[in-house]
């Protein structure tokens, strides 16, 4: 069947009439119809500028239309597209050996695979295989993907629909969200340290023996951007280690310089045994994920066969559209400019807070950042909770729809409006962008409390 599309309005049609879109409910979208885009702005068919405040799912690091990636995956494709995985490739030799280079510790050997999700599935089924053992401890507020394995490692209420088959021997436990403390702390650090005794007496409840990993975003992403406190991650790699535990940090949303360093978990000196990455791996220009494993954990399979494998792992083109994006890091210095744009966010947020008072916390690590709206500062209630109906969120809905009129593309997640533009912004692009949620928030603070 061929089809003529003509007008913005029959690319949509199309979309809606014979697409399904992610998380929604179906009838009444609007999306945004994508023509081009550039840098950090994406152009709609109507010729619309929208500059893009979340690189879309957090993931086009690098910025939108790099023409040096172009080049890389159509000298690929001129060479080489697709073998299968059991064949070498110099795309893939050369990228494993760049990951190796630029993640912490013996991490050494990757397994590939299409997205974020499917690391994390695969992280888990090694973690038992190489311990024997079968549980994962995770977070309540952290998403790991979508895959019926990963969505349960997840605490995010998106899997509630599915849940009563979830992946069996999943353990979760409450985050360090200092914020809202669950132990009722007054500083991050206590919070942190709470926490982490938690973990350990969580451990011992459900038998050490029997836990194979935990598993946590290096730096929390969509479940609110909350920061770890100092010291945490080296509390539970200390409690990890005394119990024979595995760590498999997840850096599908932190990595590759979201947070102004490579992995998130390089802010906090701890060096996992696993590391799931995908997202800005190609900043999305090709879909690639992979997951990196110990020089140890990698030694256990050198004469049992490794149970894992996927037809499109280590796919040559997206391998060489991510070396092209780890180039671009390298040589247009991204990680420094997210640090440099990251601390200039963080000021001009705090400004902000004068001006509104419905603003209750900002938490942000580079480029990953995530303001939170409250109708009272002393009660910390929230603008909409968390997992709002549809009915709660009448608030939050007009600062979205704001946002939207304004120009901008951004999540609105409940009472968070998350601030994770590309990291190539610069500051005349965040003083625009921050202008608009500024406009934005006005109404939020409508609806504040005194
Ligand atoms: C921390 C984290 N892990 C895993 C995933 C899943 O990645 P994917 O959607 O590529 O499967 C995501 C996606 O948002 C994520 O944020």
């Amino acid at each position: 069947m061929e089809t003529l599309i003509d007008t913005n309005q029959d690319v949509i049609k199309d979309n809606l009439d014979y697409t399904l879109f992610s998380w929604s409910k179906q009838s009444g979208l609007n999306p945004i119809s994508a023509e081009r885009a550039e840098g950090v702005y994406v152009y709609d068919r109507d010729g619309n500028k929208i500059i893009d405040f979340s690189s879309q799912l957090m993931n086009v690091n690098i910025g939108h239309g790099h023409p040096k990636v172009r080049k890389a995956v159509i000298k690929q494709m001129d060479e080489l597209s697709y073998v299968y995985p059991g064949m070498a490739t110099k795309a893939r030799g050369l990228l494993g050996k760049k990951l190796a280079e630029i993640t912490p510790g013996n991490l050494q050997k990757t397994f590939f695979t299409l997205g974020g999700a499917e690391a994390i599935e695969n992280a888990i089924k090694l973690a038992r295989i190489y311990t024997g053992r079968h549980k994962i401890i995770t977070q309540y507020r952290s998403y790991h993907g979508a895959t019926y394995g990963a969505i349960t490692a997840g605490g995010d209420p998106r899997k509630f629909p599915m849940d009563s088959q979830q992946l069996p021997n999943v353990v979760h436990v409450e985050n360090p969200y200092a914020y809202r403390c669950p132990w009722g702390t007054s500083t991050a650090e206590e919070c942190g340290k709470m926490c982490a005794e938690n973990l350990e007496r969580v451990i011992q409840y459900e038998n050490p023996g029997s836990i194979a990993a935990i598993l946590m975003e290096g730096e929390s992403g969509s479940s609110g951007c909350i920061k770890y406190p100092k010291g945490y991650w080296k509390m539970v790699k200390e409690i990890a280690d005394k119990y024979g535990i595995l760590i498999i940090c997840d850096e599908v949303m932190s990595g590759f310089g979201r947070t102004g360093k490579w992995f998130g978990i390089d802010h906090h000196e701890v060096e996992p045994d696993i590391m799931c990455m995908a997202k800005g791996l190609t900043s999305g220009y090709i879909p690639l994920g992979a997951m990196i494993v110990s020089d140890k954990i990698a030694e256990h399979f050198n004469e049992i066969p490794m149970p894992l494998g996927l037809t499109y792992s280590a796919h040559a083109v997206g391998c060489a559209a991510a070396l092209a994006v780890i180039d671009i890091y390298e040589e247009e210095n991204l990680l420094e400019n997210a640090a440099k744009m990251g601390n200039y966010m963080e000021e001009r947020v705090e400004e902000m807070k004068s001006q509104h008072p419905s603003i209750g916390d900002y938490r942000n690590t580079g480029l990953l950042g995530c303001i939170e709206l409250v109708k009272n500062r002393e009660t910390k209630e929230p603008m909409a909770l968390w997992n709002a109906k549809p009915n709660e969120m009448e608030v939050m809905n007009k600062v979205a729809a704001k946002i939207r009129e304004l120009g901008m593309f951004t999540f609105v997640r409940w009472n968070w409006i998350f601030t994770c533009p590309p990291l190539c912004i610069n500051q005349n692009e965040m003083d625009e962008g921050l202008d608009i949620i500024s406009k934005a928030i006005s109404i939020a603070d409508e609806y504040y409390i005194n």
